[in-house]
């Protein structure tokens, strides 16, 4: 028998508890393995209500389950960095292994967690931690340990993709659809973590950990939020054949990695522009396989839950093996992260200027000068104010340059607010 011990029953939680117990046979059938949890730890009391667990197995205390001597794996599902870093630095102590969904931890406290972890021929399982249902953890690491991974490019925050898809979809402003995704439940009352794209940068660090093997750290990862996105822009991106998407985006080259998550235009017929509403994918690019696309949901019970039990699964099996180390290494190699500043991609950029003869010159003259070029224009309408959009597309153009050149633009007299500017990414296919 292999032991488990849940510390948190929230939502994740109350999926893995319910997987466990109605797919104890299946997943007995299928690998002989007798799995049973002997301990579940949550502060509030009430969260056992409508489960049937035993008597004796439920307790409010965590210390409960990592020093329970039946429960082999500790499962941690409460988030946040404390106490759950401590818990599992002393289930580690103890022998235990671990699975967790904590992205925000593993994102900080990679290093320390993987040395603690291999000093007492511990393992980590985080498959719950990306994209919840979708084993894209196990695809990158086994599915994909042949291959040279190029471009990891993600739609990894399922209440930004649902903001912005009811945006796109139905017109809604930004704090429309925010607030129908709060009354749904799938916004948080205090959304920063997902519409300002930090939930996304965990994810993306794990991620960007495992396919090029470099320790990037959350800083590395530039980040924008989706916030500050307009339904004018979602319009003009729409005319010129792209949708606006939180992207997760990761690339090396020469050795060199770039990685950020920032509202960007992606286009329209790139298979990553299908991915709606609360849904995740991820989307990489092996140097044997090609692209490869997993979508799925990324949130939730019972998905979120089935990747919890697969590590357990695939744990427990190691367990009986009596293997000590893990199959594949997450050992790292420090590489060079390029900085935001020297990327280099087209952009959109849209100004509220006067309608009047000379202004694009103007504008197209300081692009010339930072060495932009210009691809399309767009200037609609005649406003009664006499400021009207104009929006442009540009050839790729260096990061520095572009917001340079944006910055010398918004000083003309004849510009009026701040213009916008959004990338594109073109998405390697
Ligand atoms: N809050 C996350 C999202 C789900 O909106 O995708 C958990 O990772």
């Amino acid at each position: 028998m292999i032991g488990i011990g849940i510390i948190g029953l929230g939502t994740v939680g109350t999926g893995t508890y319910k997987i466990l117990k109605e797919h104890f046979a299946l997943i007995k059938h299928r690998t002989g393995l007798h799995i049973e949890v002997v301990k579940i730890a949550d502060i509030d009391l009430k969260r056992r209500k409508g489960l049937t667990i035993e008597k004796g197995i439920f307790t409010s205390n965590a210390l409960d389950v990592i020093n329970d001597r039946k429960v082999h794996i500790v499962v941690e599902l409460i988030g946040g960095i404390n106490p759950a870093y401590d818990y599992i630095l002393s289930a580690i102590k103890q022998g235990k292994w671990i699975v967790t969904a904590n992205k925000a931890l593993l994102a900080e406290k990679w290093d320390k967690l993987f040395n603690v972890a291999a000093r007492h021929n511990c393992e980590i399982g985080f498959e719950a931690s990306v994209c919840g249902g979708i084993p894209v953890i196990r695809a990158i690491r086994e599915g994909l340990v042949g291959n040279r991974i190029l471009y990891i490019l993600g739609i990894l925050n399922g209440t930004s993709n649902y903001i912005l898809s009811r945006m796109t979809d139905e017109g809604m402003s930004f704090n429309d659809a925010l607030q129908e995704a709060q009354r749904l439940g799938i916004a948080e009352q205090d959304p920063t973590l997902d519409i300002e794209g930090i939930d996304a940068v965990h994810k993306l660090c794990i991620l960007t950990r495992l396919a090029f093997h470099s320790p990037i750290k959350v800083n590395d990862i530039i980040r924008d939020g989706i916030s500050r996105i307009e339904p004018i822009d979602i319009g003009f991106a729409k005319e010129f054949g792209y949708k606006i998407k939180l992207l997760a985006v990761a690339k090396e080259r020469n050795d060199t990695i770039e990685a950020r998550v920032e509202p960007a235009m992606l286009p329209v017929d790139h298979p990553m522009s299908n991915v709606n509403g609360v849904y995740n994918a991820t989307y990489v690019v092996g140097d044997m396989t090609g692209p490869n696309l997993y979508y799925g949901k990324g949130a939730g019970a019972e998905p979120t839950g089935s990747a919890v039990v697969s590590d357990i699964v695939d744990m427990a099996l190691r367990m009986r093996e009596g293997r000590k180390t893990p199959i594949i290494s997450v050992s790292m190699v420090e590489k060079k992260i390029r900085s935001g500043e020297e990327s280099r991609v087209p952009y959109y950029i849209r100004f509220n200027a006067q309608d009047r003869p000379g202004v694009l010159s103007k504008i197209s003259g300081i692009l010339a000068k930072y060495n932009i070029s210009i691809s399309a224009v767009i200037q609609k309408g005649r406003k009664e104010s006499g400021h009207v959009p104009i929006v442009m597309l540009t050839h790729e153009a260096i990061e520095k340059n572009l917001k340079q050149a944006k910055r010398e633009i918004n000083k003309l007299p004849v510009i009026k607010g701040e213009s916008v500017h959004i990338r594109i990414e073109e998405g390697m296919l």
